[in-house]
């Protein structure tokens, strides 16, 4: 049986569908009810429907073998797991965004509102800017609004949130995507299931490469 991690909401949708089409589903998934684990035993499936931030700590800790989780998740933390795949889902930008009508002020450190801190630290460590970090838990878009950062560090997707709030991309950081991962020991004891897995989803994926 291989337990699959997939972070609850759009994204996690968007991978189910994945894994249905290559003969991984589990059609209960669709029931209208609050339940976080569905399993398919003829197929040899668990999936566990757990926080998006939280899919890389139940695989680092083997609670579940694989899973599917953004970018940005990795690069924020280091977790002890294998990345195993690029799956193209989620796609969106990790950006520095501010006011439409923004300047820079050189002379003093750059107040950086994000959820993002390790992301927005390491950019700003390679321009070697000084920056005062302002942590925040969502909304981050608010905050150059009312005067508490000077920029944000965020993932832009369409750019509406932007939009709506006068703001826009000032720099772009990173291409993020969603990813399988692996717990290591899982990947040793299970990897005919995680490779079987593993080379369908490839050609699934070149298969609706071409078609777009
Ligand atoms: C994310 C991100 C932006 C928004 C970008 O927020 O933090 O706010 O999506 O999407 P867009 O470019 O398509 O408008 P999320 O919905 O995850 O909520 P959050 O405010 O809690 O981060």
């Amino acid at each position: 049986m291989l337990n699959i991690a997939l972070p609850k909401g759009r994204l996690g949708d968007k991978v189910y569908e994945l894994f249905a089409s290559i003969g991984y589903d589990c059609s209960e998934i669709y029931s209208d009810n609050r339940k976080l684990v569905f399993e398919n035993k003829e197929n040899g499936v668990r999936y566990l429907l757990v926080k998006p931030s939280d899919v890389a700590i139940y695989i680092a800790h083997g609670a579940a073998d694989i899973g599917v989780v953004g970018k940005d998740i990795l690069e924020e933390d280091s977790f002890d797991i294998y990345e195993l795949l690029d799956l193209g889902l989620g796609k969106c930008n990790m950006c520095v965004a501010a006011p439409n009508d923004y300047v820079e002020d050189f002379d003093r450190p750059l107040r950086v509102a994000t959820k993002f801190v390790n992301i927005a630290k390491n950019y700003y460590i390679s321009l070697n800017r000084e920056i005062e970090i302002i942590k925040l838990n969502g909304s981050i878009e608010i905050a150059p609004i009312l005067g508490l950062s000077d920029v944000i560090v965020d993932i832009v997707e369409s750019g509406k949130t932007l939009k709506e709030n006068n703001l826009r991309v000032y720099e772009k950081i990173m291409p993020i995507s969603a990813r399988l991962i692996a717990n290591k020991s899982s990947y040793k004891f299970k990897s005919a299931d995680i490779d079987r897995l593993m080379e369908k989803l490839k050609k699934e994926l070149a298969k609706n490469d071409k078609n777009n």
